[in-house]
C-alpha cells in the first residue's frame, strides 16, 4: 500500500512537471483539480534577471527556451516585478492554447510602438491595432494579400526586382575583397532586396536599394528599419523609470518610427498625385505604377492616415523576415551541394522547353522540393523564434488555469529544434518534409504562426523566396567561403545571423 501512495505521488509529481505526461497517462480524463500557475516550474526572479542580462541573454533568447524547457518540462513560469509569464515549449500545449482564442486575438504588444503612435497621432497598422480595429485593417488587407491572385497580382513586379538582385550580386563579386566569386555580407544584399521587393508591392515604387548608388534617402530608410528592432528591444527590456533616466534608445526609435512614416507618406503622395492626374475615364482599377497595394487601398476608400499607418508597419514586416529567411536559405544549399544540385534540377525541369527564365510563380509554388526547402529553413531559423498570445479570458493550458491577461510565450524554435518531433534537430534534411517519414506534430514548425492573427504576408514572403531561389540557383551555383566556420543564428527581436555569411556566387 505505501508504494502504491509513493507511486502515485511521484506520477502526481511527475504530472505536473510535464503535463503532457498527464495527458498521455490519460489523467485529464478523470477530472484532475486544474493547478495554478504557482505550482509550475520555474526559474526564480535572480536567475531569471541573470540570464536575461548578465549572460548575453537578449541575444540568446531563442536557447534560452531550449535550456529552460530541458530543465522545466514543456510549461514553466517566470515573473519578474509585475509581468508574468507562461512558457509553452510543446506542440500539443501550443496547439491547445492557440485552439482557445477568441475573436481578437493579442499578442504581447510592441509597446513602445504602440506609445509612439499615440504620442504622435499617427494611425495604427496590424502590428499595433488591437481589438475591433486590428479587426477592421486584418479584414481590409486579408484579401489583398492573403488570396491566392495576391501571388499572381505581385509576381511581375517582384520578378524584375529579383532581376535586380541577380545584376547587383553580380557586381557586389569580389568588391570588398576577397576571391572574385565571393559576396561578402548577404545578409546586407537580402535586405536591400527585401526592401526593394516589398516596395514595389506595397507602393508601386522602385526605390533603388539594388542601384549601384543607393538614393540617400533611401539609405537613411534602410539604417531606420535596421536600428528600429535595436532600439525596441531596448527600450522593452527597461522599466520605464529607466526609460526615463536613460532617453537614447527611446528617443532613437522615435526618429526611426518617423522616418519611416515620412518616407512612406512622400511615396504614397507619389501615387495619390498620380491617380489624381489620371485621364477621366480611365479604367477605374488599373494604376500607372502596376498593381500595387496601396492603390488597392485607395480603392477602398481607407483615410490617408490609416493607409499610412498600415504601409509603413508592413513596409517594416516585410524586410528582415524576407531577407533573413533568404540568406539562411543559401548558406544551408552552400553548406549541402547535394541538396542544391537536386533543386537546380528540379527548377531546370519544370521550365518550359526552350525558355531560359525560371518557371512562372504558380509552376514554382508546387515544386516539391523547393516548398521543402523552405519548410526546412524556416524550421531551424524560425524568423521569429518566440511568439505570443495575451488571452482574454482565464483557459486552461495541459491542465494548467492560465489566467486572462497573463503573457503567455510560445517557445517555436524549441519546439522546431524538438528531437522528439524532428529526428536530427539541428541538421538540414529537407527531405524529412516529402513524406515517407513519420509526420511531426502540426503546431511543432509554425513559422508563419496560426488563426486569425497569423502572418497576412505568408503569401507574398513565399513568392518572393521562391523566386529569388528560383533565378539565383538558375543562373548561379552557391557555394560556401572556403574555411568559413558555422555561423548560429541570434535573437535581435527576429532571428538573424550572429556574423556576416559570406557566399560565392560561381557563373554556371
Ligand atoms: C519568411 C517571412 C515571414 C515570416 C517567417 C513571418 C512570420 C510571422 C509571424 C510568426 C507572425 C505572427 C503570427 C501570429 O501571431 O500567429 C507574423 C505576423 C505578421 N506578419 Fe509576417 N512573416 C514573414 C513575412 C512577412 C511579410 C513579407 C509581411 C508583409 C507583407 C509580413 C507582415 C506581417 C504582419 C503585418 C503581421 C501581423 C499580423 C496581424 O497581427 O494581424 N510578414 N509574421
Amino acid at each position: 500500500m505505501p508504494q502504491t501512495l509513493k507511486l502515485a505521488t511521484k506520477v502526481s509529481q511527475l504530472t505536473r512537471l510535464i503535463p503532457e505526461l498527464g495527458i498521455k497517462l490519460g489523467l485529464k480524463g478523470r477530472k484532475r483539480t486544474p493547478s495554478i500557475l504557482t505550482d509550475l516550474p520555474g526559474p526564480s526572479t535572480l536567475s531569471f534577471l541573470a540570464e536575461l542580462f548578465c549572460k548575453g541573454g537578449l541575444s540568446r533568447l531563442h536557447e534560452l527556451q531550449v535550456q529552460d524547457s530541458a530543465r522545466f518540462g514543456p510549461v514553466w513560469f517566470a515573473s519578474f516585478g509585475p509581468v508574468q509569464t507562461v512558457y509553452l515549449a510543446a506542440p500539443t500545449l501550443i496547439e491547445q492554447l492557440l485552439r482557445q482564442e477568441g475573436p481578437y486575438p493579442e499578442r504581447c504588444s510592441f509597446s513602445p510602438w504602440v506609445e509612439h503612435r499615440r504620442r504622435c497621432q499617427r494611425a495604427y497598422g496590424l502590428l499595433t491595432a488591437e481589438g475591433e480595429e486590428w479587426q477592421r485593417l486584418r479584414s481590409l488587407l486579408a484579401p489583398l494579400l492573403l488570396r491566392p491572385r495576391a501571388s499572381a497580382d505581385y509576381a511581375e513586379a517582384l520578378d524584375s526586382v529579383v532581376c535586380d538582385l541577380v545584376r547587383r550580386l553580380r557586381r557586389q563579386r569580389g568588391s570588398l575583397g576577397g576571391s572574385s566569386d565571393l559576396v561578402r555580407d548577404v545578409a546586407g544584399e537580402f535586405y536591400k532586396f527585401g526592401l526593394e521587393g516589398i516596395g514595389a508591392v506595397l507602393l508601386g515604387s522602385r526605390l533603388g536599394c539594388l542601384d549601384p548608388e543607393v538614393p540617400p534617402e533611401t539609405e537613411s530608410f534602410i539604417r531606420a528599419v535596421g536600428s528600429v528592432f535595436v532600439s525596441t528591444l531596448l527600450t522593452m527590456a527597461m522599466p520605464n523609470w529607466l526609460n526615463r533616466l536613460l532617453p537614447g534608445p527611446w528617443d532613437r526609435l522615435c526618429r526611426d518610427w518617423d522616418q519611416m512614416f515620412a518616407f512612406a507618406q512622400k511615396h504614397i503622395e507619389q501615387r495619390e498625385a498620380e491617380a489624381a492626374t489620371r485621364p477621366i475615364g480611365e479604367l477605374k482599377n488599373t494604376s500607372v505604377s502596376g498593381p500595387h497595394l496601396t492603390h488597392f487601398l485607395f480603392q477602398k476608400e481607407l483615410p490617408s492616415a490609416s493607409i499610412l499607418g498600415s504601409i509603413a508597419e508592413l513596409l517594416l514586416a516585410g524586410v528582415d523576415t524576407v531577407s533573413n529567411t533568404l540568406s539562411w536559405a543559401l548558406y544551408e544549399l552552400a553548406r549541402h551541394p547535394e541538396v542544391q544540385t537536386a533543386l537546380h534540377a528540379e527548377i531546370i525541369g519544370a521550365m518550359a522547353p526552350g525558355s531560359s527564365t525560371h518557371p512562372p510563380a504558380t509552376i514554382l509554388a508546387q515544386l516539391p522540393l523547393l516548398r521543402a526547402v523552405v519548410k526546412e529553413v524556416l524550421r531551424l531559423y524560425p524568423v521569429i523564434p518566440g511568439n505570443s498570445r495575451v488571452p482574454n479570458k482565464d483557459i486552461c493550458v495541459g491542465g494548467y488555469v492560465i489566467p486572462q491577461n497573463t503573457l503567455v510565450t510560445l517557445c517555436h524554435y524549441a519546439t522546431s529544434r524538438d528531437p522528439g518531433q524532428f529526428p536530427e534537430p539541428n541538421a538540414f534534411h529537407p527531405i524529412r518534409w516529402l513524406g515517407g517519414q513519420p509526420a511531426p506534430h502540426p503546431f511543432a514548425s509554425l513559422p508563419f504562426g496560426f488563426g486569425k492573427r497569423s502572418c497576412i504576408g505568408k503569401r507574398l514572403a513565399e513568392l518572393e523566396l521562391n523566386l529569388a531561389l528560383a533565378q539565383i540557383l538558375t543562373h548561379f551555383e552557391v557555394r560556401p567561403e572556403p574555411g568559413a566556420g558555422i555561423i548560429r543564428p541570434m535573437t535581435r527581436t527576429v532571428l538573424v545571423p550572429e556574423r556576416s555569411i559570406n557566399l560565392k556566387f560561381v557563373d554556371r
